[in-house]
């Protein structure tokens, strides 16, 4: 079974392709990834030729038509992802969110293949802190950043295709993932790097928002059970009932698993229309399918998290080059 996994270079679709090669070897997997600043040929050297690599946009229609002409199955994870650099700098979003995302589609259509097309919690908008609902597969969108809008405006592009044209697609929508191969500009791998190079972890205002944590494995687990048993057409919210975790919480438990103070960080500027709560039922996805995280223990994330700080530690070369220029740009906001 041929599959080909867009963005496969970058964080999650990295995660996915080791955790295919490692737990499905019944696929051929082929990446196309632009490498972007995002995307790092080392998160899948580990592979070496076990893997084909193209290197290339999702924009590219010819490139895109080819490519999905030879799979069977297309698992997109191809964005721009990054809420700040959507506040500094939308385009890239529109087009690479937006854009990319038709490209595929027109593809997957003429070739009549399978789609499984990975989003995010984030199109819904938040809640309030003091709201104990969740996100649910019926929520209605209500985005509120550049990113989360761009994310949704694809989320209905693959509904609309779906309905329209008859396309075998399936959605999901995850919430915030941690683990190996995140870029330091990213919430947990920031503070992480942060201490490890001696500076105060940033904690964005209060620190009082809430993200529902999820292990990047336990994620990457349920797009492969979508794939197997998944009902065509059919959405699934992704989540690991972590949402009584807030950020400041979050970064005291890096702080002390990494032998600091509970308090050794600072306040800076918060992010401007900063969601407030994010929080999923993922119901649906354990009831019919059977998926259960693995990562789930008293705290929710304290054993994925010092696993995650041991790969930081381990891997200094993977983003010791990248941490001042990140750390400046944020700095010029106040960041
Ligand atoms: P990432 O930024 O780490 O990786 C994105 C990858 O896509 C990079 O390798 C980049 O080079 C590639 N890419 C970007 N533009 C491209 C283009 N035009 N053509 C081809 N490749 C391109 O992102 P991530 O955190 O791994 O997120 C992957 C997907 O999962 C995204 O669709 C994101 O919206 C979604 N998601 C992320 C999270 C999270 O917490 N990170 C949560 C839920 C859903
Ligand atoms: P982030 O990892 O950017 O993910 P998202 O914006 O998709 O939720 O941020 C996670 C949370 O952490 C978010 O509420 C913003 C906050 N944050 C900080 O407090 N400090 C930081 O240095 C960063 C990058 C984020």
């Amino acid at each position: 079974m041929k599959l080909l996994v867009t963005g496969g270079a970058g964080f999650i679709g990295a995660n996915f392709v080791h955790y295919t090669l490692k737990n499905r070897p019944e696929y051929e997997v082929t990446v196309l990834d632009k490498l972007t600043y995002a995307g790092n040929k080392e998160n899948l050297a580990s592979i070496g030729d076990t893997i084909a690599f193209v290197e290339g946009d999702i924009c590219d229609a010819k490139l895109v038509d080819s490519l999905v002409k030879d799979t069977d199955i297309v698992v997109h994870f191809a964005a721009e992802s990054h809420n700040d650099n959507s506040l500094r700098e939308p385009w890239p979003f529109v087009q690479t969110n937006i854009v990319g995302t038709y490209t595929i589609l027109e593809a997957v259509r003429k070739h009549d293949k399978r789609l499984h097309h990975i989003s995010t919690d984030e199109v819904f908008g938040d809640l309030e802190l003091d709201d104990p609902n969740r996100f649910t597969e019926t929520t209605p969108y209500n985005p509120s950043s550049p990113y989360s809008s761009t994310k949704a405006g694809s989320d209905h592009l693959v509904r609309a295709w779906v309905r329209s044209f008859g396309l075998k697609a399936t959605i999901s929508n995850c919430s915030n993932n941690y683990g190996p191969y995140q870029h330091i500009e990213k919430f947990i791998p920031r503070q992480i790097t942060n201490i490890l190079s001696d500076i105060k972890p940033k904690l964005y205002g209060t620190g009082e928002q809430v993200r529902d944590w999820i292990h990047v494995d336990d994620h990457n687990e349920a797009v492969h059970l979508i794939l197997d048993k998944g009902a065509i057409g059919e959405t699934y919210i992704i989540g690991a009932d972590n949402d009584h975790v807030n950020n400041k919480a979050v970064i005291e438990m890096i702080c002390e698993t990494m032998g600091k103070p509970r308090d050794w960080y600072e306040h800076v500027n918060d992010r401007p229309g900063h969601d407030m709560r994010y929080a999923m039922d993922s119901s649906k996805l354990r009831r019919e399918l059977g998926w259960q995280p693995h990562y789930t223990d008293q705290n929710g994330m304290q054993d994925g998290l010092k696993q995650t700080i041991e790969w930081y530690d381990a891997n200094r070369d993977w983003w010791q080059a990248e941490k001042a220029a990140t750390e400046a740009t944020y700095a010029k906001q106040g960041q």
